[in-house]
């Protein structure tokens, strides 16, 4: 049996992307405006971005809606999943008011959904409700504004294993090892770290020091 857990990479940056991939403890890859907007991706780009994240080796790629009313987030999630997979795209949509109007429908159609900008438990378990794939809720910026965020996200964690759905938090602005290693204690079924995290998590000096030190004694060995 393996760990069911999704670890995704945050980026819009191709290069940062290959820098990691292909791997195969990446699940997949989340973007956002924001994301799409620092690394110069038009929308028009988009598409191709996904395409290339998926031969990069990702099991599944996220991308946001970009309108705030219920039909304009439905009309940019229909556009998004022209040309992909059945579950390759996940449509990621804010937790607002028409959010979870648009993803209950998308939802309902079996398409993968992420609502994101959760900051309060009953939007985390909204999603649960609503069949959602994942809540991602934003541990760094909750942490900011001077709210306990593990905590917060704990009881993300509880309400939304209560109710049975298959919902996984997907915890985004993740900034540190030792958060990456809270949120894994506190049992959230998926994070996204941005690729400057990766290497802390895969490439440890002592290991290395290790590998380096069997290689020496291979190469000695008569
Ligand atoms: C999530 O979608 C964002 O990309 C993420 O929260 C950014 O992290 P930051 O708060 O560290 O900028």
């Amino acid at each position: 049996m393996t760990a069911d857990f999704h670890l995704y990479l945050d980026s819009a940056d191709l290069g940062e992307l290959r820098a990691c991939l292909p791997h195969p403890v990446v699940h997949g890859v989340t973007t956002n405006p924001t994301l799409l907007r620092r690394a110069g991706v038009s929308r028009a780009e988009l598409p191709t971005l996904l395409r290339e994240c998926l031969a990069l080796g990702a099991r599944q790629v996220q991308a946001q809606v970009q309108a705030a009313d219920t039909e304009g987030m439905l009309d940019d999630a229909r556009r998004l999943l022209a040309g992909f997979d059945p579950g390759q795209l996940v449509v990621k949509i804010p937790a607002t008011r028409d959010g979870l109007r648009a993803g209950a429908q998308l939802s309902a159609g079996g398409h993968p959904v992420t609502y994101t900008a959760v900051y309060a438990p009953e939007q985390a378990h909204f999603a649960a409700m609503l069949g959602a794939a994942y809540a991602a809720p934003y541990l760094g910026r909750l942490e900011d504004s001077g709210i306990d965020g593990l905590g917060l996200i704990a009881r993300m964690q509880a309400l939304v294993a209560q109710t049975g759905a298959p919902t996984r938090l997907l915890v985004a602005s993740v900034r540190s090892r030792e958060a990456y290693l809270a949120l894994l204690v506190l049992g959230v079924g998926a994070i996204t770290i941005p690729p400057r995290l990766f290497p802390a998590l895969l490439d440890h000096a002592a290991t290395v020091e290790a590998e380096r030190a069997f290689l020496a004694d291979a190469q000695a060995m008569a």
